[in-house]
């Protein structure tokens, strides 16, 4: 009987690479932990496509769904057209198994140094709740008269009531077991119809719900500003899905680049498995070259044992990129090789 059963999906690009450093810290942390994972690979992304024509077929799907937990790469390549990976199986996943919520942290970990002159680890500690199956990601609109002059390309944004207030509660109690202090970004003096319904359902969670939570509203043009300027101002950040993604770049950045960005994309309800991945995308510019960073991956395995209970593996993981940031220095894509950084987060994680 193993503990937790996990479906790994590298996927495209560096997604492989930087998960089989995860894997190797794995299989360290369970017998430092005493747990066992059953581990199943599932070679899905671009080569697949390529080959079968197939990205996530319903049979997979059904069995990914028999999971505790999903470990992914990246996906998306430049030999197959754009969306036809990120949506026929990233959101295809985040979709069916209703991950609603993109937990992404922004924290600059001691020593690592950011492109923010001066900005210290003390100023810079905060999560964005990412709402994840709805918004523009939803796939709404079409093209009109496609191909002609007349052409009209509309991309709607899908927001429910449900779709809100649950990403909204979940980050109302991220807020209050942090430093007890939520920002609501979006863009309500644009996107009246959607920015009321998340505004409204802000403030009257906020009043009946959870009065102990300070709030605050801040535009997502400007929350960029402030995201380099004054970082501190944040604890919890909720958004919707396309500002959080882009911002949580922006994030990544921020606290040392795309190497050390980690998220989880979460069903809070586990009905279904959550899915943990890096920021960062497939890198075709480094695929290849042994120098992708592992860490935002190795920090995503530590998303990943702390949602199935792995606290002490979890802490483990924490500590050990603390020490390999402190010691390393710089920023993301250090003179170290993919392969050099797991093996020495191998070793931390053993102290
Ligand atoms: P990207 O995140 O792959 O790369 C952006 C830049 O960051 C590149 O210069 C890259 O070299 C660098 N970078 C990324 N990860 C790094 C790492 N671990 N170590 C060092 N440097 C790193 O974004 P992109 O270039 O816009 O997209 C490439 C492909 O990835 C596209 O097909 C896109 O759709 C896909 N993508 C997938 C995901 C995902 O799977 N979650 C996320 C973003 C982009
Ligand atoms: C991310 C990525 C995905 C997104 C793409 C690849 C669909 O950019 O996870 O941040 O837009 O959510
Ligand atoms: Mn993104």
């Amino acid at each position: 009987m193993t503990d937790h059963r996990i479906a790994i999906l590298g996927g495209d690009g560096i997604g492989p690479e930087v998960v089989a450093e995860g894997c190797k810290v794995l299989d360290h942390l369970e017998q430092l932990e005493n747990f066992t994972t059953e581990r199943v690979e599932y070679d899905l992304g671009g080569r697949r496509y390529r080959e079968t024509g197939e990205v996530l077929d319903d049979a997979t799907l059904e069995e990914l769904r028999g999971f505790d937990a999903i470990y992914l790469g990246a996906v998306g390549t430049p030999d197959v057209p754009p969306g036809v990976i990120e949506r026929g199986l990233l959101l295809k996943l985040r979709f069916a198994f209703d991950q609603y919520v993109n937990h992404r942290p922004v924290r600059l970990y001691p020593g690592v140094s950011s492109p923010v002159a001066g900005l210290t680890p003390e100023r810079c500690d905060f999560v964005v709740v990412r709402e994840n199956t709805e918004g523009v990601y939803a796939g709404a609109g079409g093209r009109l008269y496609a191909g002609t002059a007349q052409e009209v390309a509309t991309q709607e944004s899908v927001n429910t009531r449900h779709g809100v207030e649950r990403v909204l509660r979940f980050a109302f109690e991220q807020a209050r077991s942090r430093r007890g202090h939520l920002t609501l970004v979006h863009k309500t003096n644009v996107l009246v119809h959607a920015g009321a319904l998340w505004m409204e359902t802000f403030e009257h969670l906020g009043d009946t719900e959870y009065d102990d939570v300070t709030r605050d509203y801040v535009h997502v043009d400007a929350a960029c500003l402030y995201f380099v300027t004054q970082p501190e101002r944040f604890d919890v950040v909720v958004t919707e899905n396309l500002f959080g993604d882009i911002i949580t770049d922006l994030g990544a950045a921020v606290q040392g680049g795309m190497g050390l960005a980690a998220s989880g994309n979460l069903d809070p309800t586990r009905r279904a498995p959550s899915m943990f991945e890096p920021v960062h995308g497939s890198a075709p510019d480094i695929a290849g070259t042994g120098r992708a960073d592992p860490v935002a991956a190795v920090m995503s395995l530590g998303q990943m044992l702390a949602f199935l209970g792995e606290d002490a593996a979890a802490a483990r993981i924490d500590t050990a990129v603390g020490v390999l940031l402190g010691e390393r220095g710089g920023s993301s894509g250090s003179a170290y090789s993919t392969a050099e950084v797991g093996d020495r987060l191998v070793e931390l994680v053993a102290r």
